[in-house]
């Protein structure tokens, strides 16, 4: 497995990596949801590119940049018994040299849900993962369930700007208790960890009144907002019930509908 720490670098190793190529994009410190992906993306393509860059324009000032976990031998050891060919993992300067002046942005999709709580978010994620696209050329591209507002911003991007790749969602991979799997989750202690299974509990609960029935979303957001209530450690952002595509609220809760929530523990 090689790594790959320019862009030139990356450019002359892809021209020789066989075709079709799978390429999963990621902050690093991986966990088993990445490597889903990673797995998806070796049966699915002849060669494999992971990217591991924490990249600082997706950061909003009052996020936690300095502090975010990093472990690039842990993540590349773990990579190397995936069979990954080659892992990209550039400098903050090789990305953004000085006088970087471009911007990539979806407009509508990402002024709403996790778009209106951190703005500017989704322009640092855009910008770079075009570039990411650019320089590694992926026939696909994967990306979890999880940040499910970055992959529909995402395969807008890729549709309205043609970009010529394929661009695939994978469902969240969770803990055995439910919590889903983040880089993040690294900042729970006990306690919250535990207070924070009331996101999958709220998930469920939806899903259990809609099979049976309920259809009403104001009805459904306010039961997860009553249960989530419950948990002293939970300070709710937002709950949102939207269309999957567009994402915009829904009445009536239709497929394919998305229901999504930001919730603060601790
Ligand atoms: O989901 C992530 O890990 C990041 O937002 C991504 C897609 C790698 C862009 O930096």
């Amino acid at each position: 497995m090689k790594i790959v720490k320019t862009i030139a670098e990356m450019r002359f190793i892809r021209a020789s990596l066989p075709e079709p190529l799978g390429f999963v994009p990621t902050l690093g410190y991986l966990h088993e949801g990445h490597l889903s992906l990673v797995r998806q993306a070796r049966t699915d393509n002849a060669s494999v590119v992971v990217s591991i860059f924490v990249n600082p324009t997706q950061f909003t000032p009052s996020d936690d940049l300095d502090r975010y976990p990093r472990d690039l031998e842990g993540d590349i050891s773990l990579l190397c018994k995936e069979g990954v060919d080659a892992v990209f993992a550039p400098s903050v300067d090789e990305m953004y040299p000085p006088r970087f002046d471009s911007r990539v942005e979806v407009d509508k999709l990402t002024r709403r849900l996790e778009g209106a709580s951190r703005p500017g978010h989704f322009a640092g994620v855009t910008m770079v993962v075009a570039k990411l696209f650019n320089i590694v050329q992926p026939a696909r591209a994967y990306f979890g369930q999880k940040d499910a507002q970055q992959a529909i911003v995402i395969k807008k991007m890729v549709a309205d700007l043609n970009m010529n790749l394929e661009v695939i969602t994978l469902p969240t991979v969770r803990q055995q208790d439910g919590l889903a799997m983040s880089s993040r989750n690294s900042y729970l202690s006990a306690d919250e960890r535990q207070a924070a299974l009331v996101l999958y509990r709220a998930l469920m609960l939806e899903q259990g009144l809609w099979s049976q029935g309920d259809k009403d979303a104001e009805k459904l957001r306010n039961e997860m907002v009553k249960l989530i209530g419950k948990e002293p450690l939970a300070t709710i952002d937002y709950i949102s019930i939207t269309d999957n595509e567009t994402l915009e609220e829904l009445k009536e809760v239709r497929p394919p509908a998305l229901v999504s929530l930001a919730v603060k523990i601790g």
